[in-house]
């Protein structure tokens, strides 16, 4: 097979480079003052100090000038293939309503009704604007086609553009299996199973009020691991629920949103390998009391943040606004939410080429219009992304 070749990257003068690799300094975030990294065919080839990089054919050299340069985001969760949007039923909310996993149906009815064009054009503009805001991976759900077709369709959708697919036929009930939800999750964990699963490479489940209980919950993952899928859940997110200890249970690789939780499920949680997925942006905008990441950190959980972009309880792509709201609300340091945004996301989708930047690694790079990574969280809302490489390649 032919070589493809990529022009070599050298970023020098960076003013902090946060490479996720504790062999720097001794932390978890691995910082580098006046650093610089060398891109070689979309892989980290070299990363050292300043004005010392070794020698590359061919190199584009780009001044950073002072700026910090940090891994690229890795948005582990979100829900990108749908159409229309609910921003009466945000609104609602806003003036007193609450939020319930009902609303889901009404995306259900928008999305089947789209063409496979409208909805790969909606991917597209989501994922658009993840790299402008410096994501460089994302993981996408199906979950609002709840059909054999259309959940197929959208994770085949997902796959043309996504980095990671996870199967979601269990995120509601649909209404026409209201009155027999049996022979729905009969149906998730048959037929739909066999025609998603070449197309994805996680399964999901929505194990939540109103959603499936954990009886269900488990039935759907463990149908899911047969056949090769890899477990992963929604869990705790609207009130006290088993959620948290089927992921520990089955060996997930996350439970998501994780905000209903007791000293139980913490512990187990720790004890795991199980990562846990804070998505503050569906706190925000369903206004409901934050996860506490305080408490989980510091009984030694692993924490991935995520934007959980979707058209119901988080419509937004944006992790540094993630990371904001879990600095000023959810007691995370601005580089605990850094790390949980970069290389937090990646351990969550049990990922070791991306989220850091080590020799080896995948070059997805973003450059900040900022001296440190502080700033994400420092200066909340300012658009402080200057430049996004993706496996060395520039999108911005
Ligand atoms: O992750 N929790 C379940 N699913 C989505 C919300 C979906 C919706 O409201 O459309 C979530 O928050
Ligand atoms: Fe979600």
């Amino acid at each position: 097979m032919e070589r493809v070749t990529q022009p070599s990257v050298l970023i020098d003068n960076i003013g902090e480079l946060v490479t996720n690799d504790a062999s720097h300094d001794g932390s978890p975030y691995g910082l580098v003052a006046n650093a610089a990294v060398l891109v070689i065919d979309g892989v980290v080839a070299w990363v050292g100090a300043s004005g010392k990089a070794p020698h590359a054919d061919d190199v584009t050299r780009i001044d950073a000038d002072g700026r910090a340069v940090m891994p690229g985001f890795v948005d582990s969760h979100g829900h990108l293939v749908f159409a229309g949007d609910r921003a009466h039923e945000f609104a609602a909310r806003m003036a007193g309503q609450p939020y319930t996993a009902g609303g889901i149906a009404s995306t259900v009815s928008a999305t089947r009704a789209a063409t496979d064009d409208e909805l790969e054009r909606n991917v597209l503009r989501l994922i658009g604007e993840s790299n402008a805001s410096g994501t460089t991976t994302v993981e996408c759900k199906s979950g609002y086609g709840l059909s054999v077709h259309d959940e197929q369709r959208a994770l085949r959708i997902a796959g043309l553009h996504a980095d990671e697919t996870t199967y979601l036929g269990a995120h509601v009930i649909p209404v026409e299996f209201k009155e027999r939800p049996d022979d729905y999750v009969a149906l998730v964990v048959g037929e739909m199973l066999e025609a998603c699963a070449p197309y994805a490479t996680w399964i999901d489940v929505f194990c939540d009020r109103g959603a499936f209980d954990g009886d269900q919950a488990r039935e759907i993952l463990r149908a899911g691991m047969a056949v090769g899928l890899k477990p992963r859940i929604h869990a705790n997110q609207l009130q006290h629920g088993p959620g948290v200890q089927i992921a520990v249970e089955v060996g997930a690789a996350s439970a998501d949103h994780v905000t209903h939780v007791n000293e139980d499920d913490i512990a187990a949680l720790a004890a795991s390998t199980t990562v846990a997925t804070l998505l503050p942006g569906a706190e925000f905008s369903t206004r409901a009391p934050y996860p506490d990441a305080r408490r989980l950190l510091d009984a030694g959980v692993t924490v991935a943040l995520a934007a959980d972009c979707n058209p119901g309880s988080s419509y937004t792509t944006n992790m540094p606004f993630c990371i904001a709201v879990a600095v000023r609300d959810m007691k995370m340091t601005p580089s605990e939410a850094m790390w949980s945004a970069t290389a937090g996301g990646a351990a969550a989708l049990q990922r070791t080429d991306i989220g850091s930047l080590r020799v080896g690694t995948r070059a997805n790079l973003t450059m900040l219009n900022a001296p440190t990574h502080i700033h994400l969280a420092y200066r909340p809302g300012v658009p402080l992304v200057g430049g996004v490489w993706r496996d060395g390649v520039r999108l911005r």
